[in-house]
Formats: structure tokens, C-alpha cells, sequence
């Protein structure tokens, strides 16, 4: 059971966080940032540069999604927490990511079982830019859609 909940979505697509949420995120990315650089790949170095993620706050879905639809078409779907196998594919499928639209507590800044915001973000969505990636998780949706409940693992 989580004891998380998602921020809801107003109509024009923000989620409200606390200042506490935007301070954990400054937090979070200020401290990756330098590991990333020492050790991911260019692939990887070169979508985060194209999100353009801020520093000082949590970033809206749709904001991330401007940038993934102008790489690889892809868009970042908010949810309101774990979402349902099938949901899960049908979303990969029409080349959408979900994103919880919580932030991990301080408390738990360096691991969480469940993933936040800023592992949907920073974790994820640097890698759909690039185009191989990006066919590929499409295409893992689509085939999952299609393949029989036993040969699924949920
Ligand atoms: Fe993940």
C-alpha cells in the first residue's frame, strides 16, 4: 500500500507542489547531475540536455512532454500512482510514459520503493529521446498488448 498520493492535474496540466517537493527535486538533481556526468552514456547525457530540466523546481508533465514529442513523439502521462499491467503497455503502446506526480519524502532521498517524479524524469526520459530507445519501449508495449495473459509477468 502506498503512502504516497499523487498531486492532481488542474485543467491548464500542473500538479501543485509544496516548496518541500521543489526543494527534495533541487536536491535530487544538484546531487546526480555530477554522477551522471562521470558515468552514464552520451546517448543518455545528450536527452537530458534536451529536456532541460529545471534545477530549482519540479517540472510539469507537459513541459517534459514538449521536449520528448519534439525528439521521438513521445509524451509523459501523469498518473495517480502504480498503474495496471495492461494500462502500463496500452501507454508505451501509443508512445506515452506514465509519471506519478509525487515526490520521494526526504526521508528517502536515496531509495524508494515506489517511483517518483524524479525517477520517471531524470531516470527515464532522457533515454526516449533517442531514437532507438524510444522504438524500442514503443514497440515492447505494443508486443505486450498482444501477447497472451500467461506469457505476461505483471
Ligand atoms: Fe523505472
Amino acid at each position: 500500500m502506498s503512502s504516497y498520493t499523487s498531486r492532481s492535474i488542474d485543467a491548464q496540466g500542473n500538479a501543485a507542489y509544496s516548496d518541500e517537493e521543489n526543494r527534495v527535486w533541487q536536491d535530487l538533481i544538484t546531487r546526480q547531475i555530477p554522477v551522471v556526468q562521470e558515468r552514464a552514456c552520451q546517448e543518455y547525457m545528450n536527452g537530458l540536455r534536451l529536456l532541460n530540466l529545471p534545477r530549482d523546481r519540479i517540472p510539469q508533465c507537459h513541459e517534459i512532454s514538449r521536449a520528448l514529442h519534439a525528439a521521438q513523439g513521445w509524451a509523459l502521462e501523469p498518473v495517480p500512482a502504480l498503474i495496471p499491467c495492461n494500462q502500463f503497455f496500452s501507454l508505451l503502446a501509443n508512445r506515452k510514459f506514465p509519471a506519478a506526480t509525487f515526490i520521494r519524502r526526504r526521508e528517502e532521498l536515496n531509495y524508494m520503493q515506489e517511483p517518483d517524479i524524479f525517477h520517471e524524469v531524470f531516470g527515464h526520459c532522457p533515454m526516449l529521446t533517442n531514437p532507438a530507445c524510444a522504438d524500442f519501449a514503443y514497440t515492447y508495449g505494443k508486443l505486450a498488448l498482444s501477447a497472451k495473459p500467461e506469457d505476461l509477468v505483471c
